[in-house]
């Protein structure tokens, strides 16, 4: 066993590690050497966890083999397009971890703990409680979040009678039965609010994600990354560890931070995300529902001619690109456009894609230069000045109904301007929906014209064309 000071020493050194990590991730030049100082923080973090084990380290050792097989199994098999659906099942892992944990903190306590009354025992009390309560929250809402990203669940929102006074009904029924758990003498009476408190945490997880539908998925997906840091310095407290209350506390303000930035991106008050919105029937019947007239339809050659006559091009990419992995295709036909004379950019949304930054990751993995490729606020109001847009698989990040239809399910969502360039080529498969299952006027417009086939089959054909 290693003295204790060592230990602290690797835990600051780590935290140090993760913290460095998080600095690099949030740049793509720097991310990959913010993910190897995650790598080697982590590395050391669970060195000296398995250090100061006095036994019962092989069960440890075999545990970690057989996770550590089926997380590179998943790794490698999992898409790029089911990461977020990967990344909410751990989050719901984190929380089942932290009720775990919970339960098995106060099982450790004997029936003596109780009876004295100090206040070093209620706040480990209240610690294993409130650990319990964001762990369950988290693992129940993960699970929910999984099911929704990965189909099997419908992403419609549910809406319930009175749903909002349900959930207060449970977080208040949960802090009376927290006054309850630290009063009482009893250790059995303890055990049983204990367990009742984890049922409706678990059933309010549930119901907080299944209320939250469509296009407001990305902030959920956040939010409970957000949640899972909290359970995991919950479970920090709990154990008494330091380096866990450290980490959980960086991934949940992260989490945090990211869910604030997206309700900005998207112009939502965390709170109506939270209470529920997008993806309600509730609105009124949204005139993108109704008829929306005739679209017109070009053929790859002619999408050749059209990009030959431009002098400024701008591709804005979605969740159809990475379906369709056409990455490489689309940095091809942007080299080629480019050795032409012609200026291409890349007009990234906050949400397009399944998760942040997907399609950042995607052109980087292609080798599209940095520099042409901007963010929304970026490049908004350069579209009026330019001669095509090329939408490949994107579709509610560009959707007009969001700015002009108020009664749009996503109307007041900032989306990318691309009807205001001279010309718009939408390439997909067909005039279905996108994510939020709502019509784009978009396809319809005077100045737009659709491009059928898989997005890497119709790059790859307007390429042999150009
Ligand atoms: P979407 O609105 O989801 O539309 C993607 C389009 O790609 C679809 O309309 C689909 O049309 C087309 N497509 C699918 N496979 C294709 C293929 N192989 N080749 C060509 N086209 C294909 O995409 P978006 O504009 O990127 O918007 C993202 C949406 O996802 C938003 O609503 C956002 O809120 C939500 N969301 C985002 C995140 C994050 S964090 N980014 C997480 C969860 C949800 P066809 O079927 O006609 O081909």
């Amino acid at each position: 066993m290693l003295s204790n000071g060592i230990i602290q020493a690797a835990y600051v050194i780590a935290a140090l590690l993760f913290i460095f990590s998080l600095r690099g991730l949030s740049k793509q030049e720097t991310a990959k050497t913010g993910n190897i100082y995650g790598i080697i923080g982590m590395a050391i973090a669970l060195l000296a966890t398995i250090a100061q084990l006095e036994n019962g380290i092989y069960w440890v050792i075999l545990a970690m083999v057989i996770g550590g097989a089926i997380g590179l199994y998943l790794a490698k098999k999992v898409e790029m397009t089911q990461m977020p659906e990967l990344v909410a099942l751990l989050h719901s892992f984190v929380g089942l971890a932290a009720v775990l944990v919970g339960f098995n903190s106060f099982l450790a306590l004997n029936e003596f703990a109780l009876m004295v009354s100090s206040n070093e025992i209620a706040v480990h009390l209240g610690e294993i409680f409130v650990g319990v309560f964001i762990g369950a929250v988290t693992f129940a809402g993960s699970i929910i979040a999984f099911g929704k990203l990965n189909g099997r669940i419908s992403s419609k929102a549910l809406v319930l009678p009175y749903k909002h006074y349900w959930n207060l009904a449970a977080i208040v029924v949960s802090i009376i039965l927290l006054f309850a758990f630290l009063n009482t003498h009893s250790y059995g009476a303890a055990l049983t609010y204990l367990i009742i408190m984890t049922v409706i945490a678990i059933v309010f997880g549930l119901h907080l994600v299944a209320s939250i539908g469509g296009a407001d998925m990305p902030v959920v997906i956040s939010m409970l990354n957000s949640y899972s840091g909290w359970a995991a310095a919950a479970a920090g407290f709990m154990l008494d560890n330091d380096l866990l209350i450290v980490t959980g506390a960086l991934v949940g303000s992260s989490g945090a931070i990211l869910s604030y930035i997206m309700c900005k991106a998207m112009n939502r008050s965390f709170i109506s995300v939270i209470a529920g919105g997008f993806g309600n029937s509730s609105k009124g019947a949204s005139s993108a529902d109704e008829e929306q007239g005739e679209y017109r339809e070009l053929q790859p050659v002619e999408v050749a001619q059209i990009l030959k006559d431009a002098r400024s091009v701008i591709i804005v990419p979605g969740y159809g690109m990475a379906v369709a992995q056409a990455q490489s295709a689309v940095s091809n036909i942007v080299e080629k456009l480019r050795s032409m004379g012609i200026k291409v950019r890349f007009a990234i949304h906050p949400v397009a894609g399944r998760l942040p930054g997907h399609m950042n990751v995607l052109l980087a993995e292609a080798k599209v230069p940095y520099d042409i490729v901007l963010e929304m606020d970026e490049i908004n109001e350069d579209f009026p000045e330019t001669d095509v847009v090329w939408v490949i698989g994107a579709n509610d990040t560009v959707n007009p109904a969001a700015a002009e239809d108020p009664n749009s399910p996503i109307a007041g969502m900032p989306v990318l301007e691309v009807w205001k360039a001279k010309n718009v080529v939408v390439s997909k498969r067909s005039m279905n929906t996108g994510y939020a299952g709502v019509q784009n006027p978009l396809f319809f417009k005077e100045n737009s014209y659709m491009l059928f086939g898989d997005a890497k089959d119709s790059v790859e054909k307007v390429l042999q064309n150009l």
